[in-house]
């Protein structure tokens, strides 16, 4: 620098920059990280839940450890018509399956777009589980379509235990009704229901 010239007034180059400015850098930029943080919010976990299984179940209790309350949520996947369980039945499957959790967890149902119902209920952040790479797609076309109906809501991804990577409601509704055991795969209460189907099933053949 040439002797006698005075630096420029501002920040050092590679200094961090001042959070205020980052929030109007990012609030330019969408608007989305200039709203408060979502720590005390509840988290909504939605699915189809046809029916929980021990992996949703994994799911909820690892949300409970970082989100003060978890919002099960029952949705209409309109891409699986053809559902087993009625909604009021997968709602009472979850509360059965958590009976230990309390008031931090609430069980629901909704009908419409789900970014509408999260807004609704006041929350922000959507909880979905993840296993292997084959859900990655769905979910990411998923999360960018909520994005782009609500920036402000985050969806957050949980890995559930490697021991329910390959379980999946389908599958096991598939394994059960074919009179196959699923009782580690599935909470009690869901494994009696199962039971039940059976016995009518056979009863009407
Ligand atoms: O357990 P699932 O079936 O994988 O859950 C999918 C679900 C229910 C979360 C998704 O189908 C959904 O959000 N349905 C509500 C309607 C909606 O908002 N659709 C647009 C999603 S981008």
């Amino acid at each position: 620098m040439p002797s006698g010239k005075i630096p420029a007034a501002g920040p050092r180059r590679g200094a961090p920059r001042p959070r205020v400015v980052v929030a109007r850098a990012a609030a330019r930029r969408g608007g989305v990280p200039s709203a408060p943080p979502v720590s005390g919010l509840p988290a909504v976990y939605p699915g189809s839940f046809d029916p929980i299984t021990n992996g949703h179940v994994d799911i909820i209790r690892r949300t409970l450890r970082v989100f003060p309350q978890v919002i099960a949520a029952v949705a209409y996947n309109p891409d699986k018509d053809a559902s087993l369980f009625s909604a009021e039945e997968r709602v009472a499957m979850i509360r059965e399956s958590l009976p230990d959790v309390g008031e931090r967890l609430r069980v629901d149902s909704f009908t419409g777009l789900l970014v509408d119902y999260v807004e609704r209920i006041g929350a922000r952040v959507i909880i979905r589980g993840l296993r292997a790479v084959s859900d990655f797609e769905y979910e990411f076309q998923m999360t960018m379509m909520n994005r782009h109906l609500k920036p402000a809501i985050e969806t957050v991804f949980m890995m559930a235990d490697e021991q329910y990577f390959y379980t999946s409601s389908r599958l096991i509704k598939q394994v059960a009704l074919f009179g196959g055991d699923v009782r580690t795969l599935v909470p009690e209460p869901v494994a009696e229901r199962f039971a039940a189907r059976l016995k009518q099933q056979s009863a009407r053949a």
